[in-house]
């Protein structure tokens, strides 16, 4: 069974969708039909459209961000924390199952 990732609206509402390993958050994201991932750029790391704020409990555990994220995460729609994410750039391993991230108000 895919690894369950879950992503939780900014009014509260979670929803739990399967990303087989080897996609995208991302990828997931939009297969799965959450409408708070845009993904426009299609995982390339030059839209800011697939914004996440990753559960604390799990930051420690994803890869740390290359160049070219940490650059983009300077365009996202919504404020930049310590928590964001560009959803297209973390790959899902089946370690990732459990994986809660939250969802911007906005990405455009
Ligand atoms: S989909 Fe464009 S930056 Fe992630």
């Amino acid at each position: 069974m895919a690894p369950k990732i879950t992503f939780v609206d900014p009014d509260g509402t979670a929803r739990n969708v399967e990303v087989p390993a080897g996609r995208s958050v991302m990828q997931g994201a939009v297969a799965g039909g959450v409408d708070g991932i845009v993904g426009e750029c299609g995982g390339n790391a030059m839209c800011a459209t697939c914004h996440v704020y990753v559960a604390e409990e799990w930051r420690d555990r994803l890869a740390e961000p290359a160049m070219v994220e940490q650059e983009m995460l300077e365009f996202t729609a919504c404020e930049r924390t310590e928590a964001s994410r560009l959803s297209c750039q973390i790959t899902v391993t089946e370690e990732f199952d459990g994986l809660v991230v939250e969802l911007p108000e906005s990405q455009l």
